[in-house]
């Protein structure tokens, strides 16, 4: 952070100077496309113990890691918590435990559940993070445990015993999952954490070495529409999702299977809120092809060399404009509501997460205030607005939030300062000045020094290689 003169002086050499202006932005308020439901990040895989001090982390710092995740005032506002259902057996390992670790005997017996309001740390993270303002709550399942599936395994892929082609000779455990899901929301619920978004699958496409259960568009169908209709018997009223696919095409491929409409008149889809998906194997860079709102709910840098201090170096996997870039993208391009990062924060030199702990130091990577720069201006319900630049190297993102401030995020990924004019064309309020946050190689999500709006216009400059969230301030 900066000091108030220095902050004054970064703002004169940036945004004071006559420059001549080389590239235009409109924003047309007019033109309205998807609603914004938030970002976030998982804490599975007991990751959510880190937070709480597994690996020294003091209580100090775990407050100010939970207030730069999920303060609006304080961090970056996060809105979505992606928990992990468990599927394991026990607590050893990274293994998330079940709320039923073992078999009742078969799919007809008397479920055997059991709830330790602790769930791998996920629970009193939970809490935590809706202290501190936190709406939305995804709860998804790797697997069902391993004795409901064909390889009675949570781990190697495998699938539900009873969906389409698959059976086993323990019976059908179709139904049984469908009220273990319900069981493990009742249990947030009485303990009083609603759980607004569930789901049921993670990366289908996957036989990997930790939890995982395949399925295609037609089985996930078949799955959707039992739990579904389980829910409405409960009475529950909560958003299902589907299918986590571990690319947006891969994702793409099981819609189909999700739309056939059957004897009922119903397709998978009509029970569904959200479809989810992933960006590993493919990206999101095209609006998947159904009605839902759609998330971006896991993707991560899994490979890339520690880069927590770089905005851009080279366009690497793990660079802050890489994510900037990325987030933009899906929700421009791809039409996303929600954008999730894979780990928030985690005791490891990776890029998995955006904020690495390293026993009882923090440190916040540049990925981390990309997504803050995004996050903590572009609050839920906000709606996408039509937002062009005349530049190329200069990207554009806009969006109205419900009391009408506007945040507008400018990616230069020139090699120069880039003088700007920014038309915030016909406005619903009237703006008197806006404040720009600016996140590069130099400067972590820095409040500069407002600017004055005259006629819904400004002049500014935007540092070379990096992000500026304009966020409009109103009478
Ligand atoms: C517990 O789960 C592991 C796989 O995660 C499996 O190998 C083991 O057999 C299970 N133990 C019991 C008692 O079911
Ligand atoms: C129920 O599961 C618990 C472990 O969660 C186990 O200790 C207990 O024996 C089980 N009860 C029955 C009746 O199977
Ligand atoms: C999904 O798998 C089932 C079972 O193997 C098969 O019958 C069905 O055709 C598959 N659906 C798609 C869309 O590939
Ligand atoms: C974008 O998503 C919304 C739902 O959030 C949907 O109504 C709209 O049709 C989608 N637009 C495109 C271009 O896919
Ligand atoms: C930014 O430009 C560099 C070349 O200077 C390129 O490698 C990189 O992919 C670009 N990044 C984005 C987000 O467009
Ligand atoms: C925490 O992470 C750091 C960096 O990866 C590692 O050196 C350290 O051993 C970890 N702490 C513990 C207690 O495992
Ligand atoms: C907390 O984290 C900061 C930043 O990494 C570190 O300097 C400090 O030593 C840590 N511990 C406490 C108690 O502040």
């Amino acid at each position: 952070m900066l000091n108030k003169a220095a902050v004054a002086a970064l703002t004169t050499a940036l945004f004071s100077r006559a420059y001549a202006i080389d590239a235009e932005i409109k924003v047309d308020l007019q033109t309205r496309y998807q609603s914004v439901d938030g970002f976030g990040c998982s804490q599975a895989f007991q990751r959510a113990e880190d937070i709480f001090g597994k690996y020294g982390l003091s209580p100090k710092n775990q407050s100010y890691v939970l207030d730069l995740m999920y303060s609006e005032e304080r961090g970056a506002g996060f809105t979505i918590l992606r928990n992990g259902i468990g599927s394991s057996n026990s607590s050893i390992s990274n293994f998330m435990n079940s709320i039923e670790p073992f078999s009742p005997g078969s799919p007809t017996s008397k479920p055997n559940y059991t709830w330790d309001h602790y769930n791998s740390g996920q629970f009193p993270l939970s809490q935590q993070a809706r202290a501190r303002g936190l709406p939305y709550i995804y709860a998804d399942a790797w697997s069902a445990p391993g004795y409901m599936k064909t390889n009675q395994d949570e781990n190697w892929g495998g699938f539900l015993c009873g969906i389409e082609d698959e059976t086993c000779p323990s019976g059908d455990w179709r139904q049984a999952y469908a009220n273990y899901l319900v069981q493990y929301i009742k249990f947030y619920a009485e303990s009083g954490v609603p759980v607004t978004h569930l789901g049921f699958l993670n990366e289908p496409q996957e036989v990997v070495s930790y939890a995982s259960m395949g399925s295609n568009g037609t089985q996930a169908a078949e799955f959707v529409k039992i739990l579904g209709q389980t829910l409405e018997r409960e009475g529950i009223d909560i958003e299902l999702t589907c299918c986590d696919g571990v690319g947006w095409s891969e994702q793409e491929a099981m819609i189909p299977g999700l739309q056939v409409v059957g004897s009922d008149g119903k397709s998978a889809e009509d029970y569904l809120s959200v479809v989810t998906g992933h960006g590993y194997s493919s990206a999101p860079t095209f609006p998947l092809s159904t009605k839902r709102r759609t998330w971006l709910t896991e993707w991560t840098d899994l490979s890339g060399a520690f880069t927590p201090y770089t905005f851009f170096a080279d366009g690497g996997a793990g660079e802050g404009m890489t994510w900037a870039n990325n987030i933009q993208t899906a929700f421009v391009n791809a039409n996303v509501s929600a954008f999730i990062y894979w780990i928030g924060a985690e005791n490891s030199t990776t890029n998995s997460g955006m904020i690495n702990l390293i026993n009882d130091e923090v440190i916040p990577s540049k990925r981390f205030w990309s997504m803050a720069s995004f996050s903590k201006f572009v609050r839920p319900h906000a709606q996408r607005v039509k937002a062009t630049s005349s530049d190329a190297s200069v990207t554009v993102s806009a969006f109205e939030n419900t009391n009408g401030v506007v945040a507008i995020q400018v990616i230069n990924n020139g090699t120069s300062a880039t003088s700007l004019t920014i038309d915030l064309g016909q406005t619903h309020k009237k703006v008197k000045t806006v404040v720009p946050w600016v996140t590069s190689n130099d400067y972590d999500l820095e409040e500069l020094t407002k600017i004055d709006v005259k006629q819904n216009s400004f002049v500014t400059s935007v540092p070379a290689r990096s992000l500026t969230s304009f966020v409009t301030e109103c009478d």
